[in-house]
């Protein structure tokens, strides 16, 4: 106590996305999730508990914030290590010319990690990831790297991450195509609560999504990189339906993401193979093989700019620094 401490955790994009919760002050998914971990998006955070302090204090990107979730989060920690301080929590996204990726799943694996080693907890990767997940489901998969999953489990002790394969073995890539950079206008959180509530095809995705984590976890064993692309694609566009078919709809993609997905079927048609993803945004993040960047990246040139344009390899576990 008394010591600084500092995390490195790198974000993540699904490959079988998790789109709704069981238990929502837990965080506990309706599915299990399987997700590669991208080594150039990636969050800092420093974390101190001070005695002098007379409340929580967090700067992210070295602008004061009063986040009352970040608050709550420290509370939970506070609770595990009996400690009764507040905290100083210094937190830097390195995602270059704000991509709009910054999620909350590096957000939350790194304070997970600089918060409890700072509080005199000693936690296990696993213990990590159920920490994480409290804060946000996605961050249970970033205390992980390359290709990771998420037990969706019952209750707080059997919700967990872990790792599927780190190093990773097959040759993948993500382009991500950064379409808008405004705040989204309905959060993941509650645009997965909409689907989850009033979606009537919220159980066939259940259904379909058990199927998709059997094969994109077998298509990882097998080194598979069509059948693991291909299902991951099609996996994205179910979990866009939930939205479509919710009461309200709603929709997270733009013009410029069909853009991109035309674009993507005219490459496959053109034999350079690549698939295509996306989350509760605009961005289209596009899944391919090294041999292909260049001639993706030359094609997307055409319509977007250089810094619209964030390729990316897998990255590393989450670590102190
Ligand atoms: C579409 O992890 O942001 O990216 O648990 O409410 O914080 P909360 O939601 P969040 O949701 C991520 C949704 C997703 C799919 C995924 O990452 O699995």
């Amino acid at each position: 106590i008394g010591q600084k401490y500092t995390a490195r955790a790198h974000t993540n994009i699904a490959l079988v996305k998790y789109w709704g919760k069981e238990n929502e002050e837990l965080i506990i998914p309706a599915n299990s999730s399987i997700s590669l971990t991208l080594d150039e998006f990636y969050t800092d955070t420093s974390v101190i508990f001070d005695s002098t302090l007379q409340q929580d204090m967090i700067t992210i990107n070295s602008e004061i914030v009063n986040d009352e979730k970040i608050s709550k989060f420290l509370d939970i920690i506070r609770h595990k290590s009996g400690i009764n301080l507040f905290a100083k929590v210094e937190s830097i996204n390195h995602v270059p010319n704000s991509a709009g990726l910054a999620s909350s799943a590096s957000a939350y694996a790194a304070l997970a990690t600089a918060g409890s080693k700072a509080a005199g907890l000693e936690l296990s990767d696993k213990e990590l990831s159920m920490l994480a997940r409290r804060g946000s489901g996605s961050a249970t998969r970033s205390i992980f790297g390359g290709f990771a999953a998420w037990n969706k489990g019952t209750d707080d002790q059997t919700s967990y991450g872990y790792s599927i394969e780190d190093p990773v073995k097959m040759d993948i890539n993500m382009i991500a195509i950064v379409l808008n950079n405004s705040p989204k206008k309905i959060s993941s959180r509650l645009g997965m609560k909409i689907s989850y509530e009033t979606s009537p095809f919220y159980d066939s995705w259940i259904k379909q999504t058990n199927e998709d984590f059997e094969t994109i976890q077998n298509a990882i064993t097998n080194g598979d990189f069509s059948t693991l692309g291909q299902t991951a694609e099609l996996n994205a566009m179910r979990m866009h339906s939930l939205t479509l078919s919710a009461n309200p709809s709603y929709l997270y993609l733009n013009k410029d993401s069909l853009l991109v997905i035309e674009m993507v079927k005219e490459l496959r048609d053109k034999g350079i193979e690549c698939y295509y993803t996306m989350d509760a945004g605009p961005n289209v993040k596009i899944i391919c093989q090294k041999k292909n960047i260049k001639a993706i990246v030359d094609n997307l040139s055409n319509q977007f700019s250089q810094d619209q344009i964030k390729v990316s390899g897998p990255g590393e576990k989450v670590k102190l620094i």
